[in-house]
């Protein structure tokens, strides 16, 4: 996993790691980037305190900026029809994202903005202990193996957990990627099961 980063900005609260809850606290506090100004609310992610699998996609939208919650608009109606083809079921799953705050305009999250998010989705990694880490598009992707590219690099596993697909925004766009989607999945799904 990534490491060193050691950002500008505020100190994170010393008990932060200690559950998800006290995570999720400290991420709804955070002002550790510009992002904080504009968001609604920060979105922390969800799921159960242990999970199988944690998805990481990039940055919430316009509509779980609102809700407080990932992967709830467009986006989220895309990932929740993959995880059912893969007959995975979502509450079971662990849902969240490389930076928490939604970005403006949803442009792409900056190099600063993920460097100050990265202690969170580390923390989240390893308080969730996952079987499988399933990185959604090129920012979850880059931010947590410093790699681009997932189309060649979709399907196969890094550092045992780790697995690259395409971001469910993607299929919105093509829907053709929707199986190999699908298919990424239920790679992690036989890992977390094995
Ligand atoms: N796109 C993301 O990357 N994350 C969300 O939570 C929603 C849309």
């Amino acid at each position: 996993m990534r490491s060193g980063h050691s950002p500008e900005g505020e100190e994170l609260p010393p008990d932060f790691r200690e559950s998800l809850r006290s995570l999720s606290e400290a991420i709804r506090s955070c002002t550790r980037c510009p992002l904080a100004e504009w968001r609604t609310k920060a979105v922390p992610g969800e799921g159960p305190d242990r999970a199988d699998i944690l998805l990481v996609g990039e940055a919430p939208g316009r509509d779980e900026d609102l809700a407080g919650r990932p992967f709830v608009g467009r986006a989220g109606s895309v990932l929740d029809s993959c995880l059912n083809d893969a007959g995975i079921e979502r509450s079971r799953v662990f849902i969240t994202n490389v930076v928490k705050c939604r970005p403006p305009e949803n442009r792409r999250p900056r190099k600063a903005e993920v460097e100050a998010c990265w202690p969170y989705l580390e923390a989240q990694i390893e308080l969730v202990e996952p079987k499988a880490v399933i990185l959604m598009g090129n920012a979850a992707t880059k931010a947590v193996l410093d790699v681009e590219g997932v189309t060649s690099l979709r399907g196969r596993v890094f550092r045992e957990i780790f697995l690259a697909t395409f971001h469910p925004a993607a299929v919105l766009r093509n829907r053709n990627l929707k199986e190999a989607l699908v298919s990424d999945l239920l790679v992690a799904k036989e890992k977390a099961e094995g």
